[in-house]
């Protein structure tokens, strides 16, 4: 989509115009046509302004007139979904919204994010049907940076919902580095794609075991965005895991429909350093991010082997498909060595997760409040929901093994995504460290707003939001 800020007289002709309608249909600031429009007509459609409403009606010029209902006191979040709505609802290829000339806060970046976010479509299996018809959107009063940074966020949110919604069949480990790679080194990031034998010689343990039950071999992207003065160095590792089938532990038919998902949390890393870069921030990323499929195979981890990771305890597995946490021991390890600031994994780790905060809500451990508050108030910047969840230290004994230093399971399946931090937090080190499960939220579950189902890209601008705080802190 080709966005751009207008003022002053703007031709509306053939084009959509995208207004924003308050409770008792008063018209949102800048939206003042809105007052043009014929009562009778609105109050036949049942049409009140209420949130999440939305109406097309005839405008004198334009092609058509979107009104978009934004309740009693609309703020950031609403614009932003009213945008999203509004998007999809265009039916010509321009059109103009008056919506960043709200005057509410940050009202160019919730027209631009709800837009592109709304407007997203994964079309590269469809044959039939067309793609949504607006192409040009032009915001009245916009501001211009602001559109550049939210265009910056919105686009890497999609390319992350690009890679996550990819059949897993379509993406091999080194077609997916491949397909990364090539995005983040058009914003400027260095890539490095390490191959099996390079996996080997860094001792890769816990990659090279999930990874022995597949055909496809293993692949571990290292991502680097280094600027001229950095005020920070952050870390990210995300979990790649191509497809989970569970590995011999294999999972229920029903629960493995949607395990093509379980790379989303290299997806978002990768997203989120290209953003990073895109637009500037003083910070310093470096970004590992293990790819490898859970499959099964004669040389398959079985339950009992013990795996050596590159750095900490060695795992005996005593269930395959508590294969994330193997593969993010060894990311945890590499990055440990490069003593940065803050590192920051990102994971669909566990159904637990998922059964505690649904799935409109992701979790984040943090190694203390401090680093926690930190999520917490960059995903609030960034409009994502996080809620932070116990590091509770007692739980730890669970994961002792009886052959090796610690095991990947506990015996129990209550405190699931408790007992998986707990098992990070010993790869992690002694820095500051937080670890974002997103099992729940990774995957929208229906098309509302910015929303769209399928994959969230969830993450990815809580993490740039996290860089640019840490930037700023200095
Ligand atoms: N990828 C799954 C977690 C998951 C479940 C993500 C549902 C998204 C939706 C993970 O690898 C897994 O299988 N975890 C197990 C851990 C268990 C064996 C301790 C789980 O959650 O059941
Ligand atoms: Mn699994
Ligand atoms: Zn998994």
């Amino acid at each position: 989509m080709e966005l751009r800020v207008v003022s002053g007289e703007v031709s509306v002709v053939d084009t959509t115009v995208i207004a924003g309608v308050l409770a008792d249909l008063e018209p949102l600031p800048g939206s003042e046509v809105v007052g043009d429009v014929d009562e009778a007509l609105v109050a036949s459609s049942g049409f009140e302004g209420k949130e999440g409403q939305v109406l097309s009606v005839p405008h004198p010029d334009a092609e058509t007139l979107i009104l978009v209902g934004l309740g009693e006191a609309p703020g950031f979040k609403e614009l932003r979904a009213a945008s999203g709505t509004a998007a999809r609802k265009v039916k010509t290829g321009r059109a103009v919204t008056l919506l960043a000339a709200s005057g509410i806060d940050g009202a160019t970046r919730a027209v631009v994010e709800g837009s592109v976010l709304g407007a997203y479509q994964y079309r590269t299996y469809k044959t039939d049907g067309e793609p949504l018809d607006l192409s040009e959107l032009e915001l009245v009063d916009g501001d211009a940076d602001a559109l550049a940074e939210a265009e910056a966020l919105a686009t890497a949110t999609n390319l992350a919902r690009d890679w996550v919604n990819t059949p897993a069949r379509d993406k091999s480990p080194s077609a997916l580095a491949e397909s990364i790679a090539a995005a983040v080194s058009e914003a400027g990031v260095t890539t490095e794609i390490w191959d099996r034998s390079r996996i080997e010689e860094e001792s890769l343990g816990g990659v090279l075991g999930v990874a022995a039950g597949s055909d496809r071999d293993p692949v571990v992207l290292k991502m680097t965005y280094e600027p001229a003065n950095p005020q920070a160095h952050l870390a990210l590792v995300g979990k790649g895991i191509t497809f989970d089938s569970g590995g011999l532990s294999i999972k229920p038919a029903a629960s493995m429909e949607e395990m093509k998902d379980d790379m989303s949390g290299a997806a978002v890393v990768s997203a989120a350093i290209a953003a990073i870069a895109t637009i500037g921030l003083p910070v310093k990323v470096s970004c590992i991010a293990p790819l490898t499929d859970n499959a099964i195979g004669g040389d398959a981890t079985r339950p009992g082997d013990v795996l050596r990771p590159v750095d900490g305890p060695t795992i005996e597995v005593l269930n395959t498909d508590a294969e994330g946490r193997l593969i993010l021991a060894d990311g945890l390890g590499l990055v440990k060595a490069l003593e940065p600031d803050l590192t920051v994994d990102v994971a669909t780790l566990t159904g637990a997760a998922r059964v505690a905060l649904g799935d409109k809500i992701a979790a984040v451990f943090a190694s203390d409040d401090e680093v926690a508050e930190s999520v917490l108030q960059a995903a609030s910047v960034a409009g994502e929901t996080f809620w932070q969840m116990p590091l509770h230290k007692e739980y730890r004994k669970q994961i002792d093994s009886d052959i090796a230093d610690i095991k990947n399971i506990s015996g129990t399946r209550y405190g699931g995504a408790i007992i998986a931090a707990l098992f990070l937090a010993e790869y992690a080190g002694d820095g500051p460290w937080a670890h974002l499960d997103i099992a729940g939220p990774a995957r929208g579950r229906e098309t509302s707003g910015e929303h769209v189902k399928g994959a969230s890209g969830v993450g990815v601008r809580t993490l740039v939001e996290l860089a640019r705080s840490l930037g700023e802190a200095g």
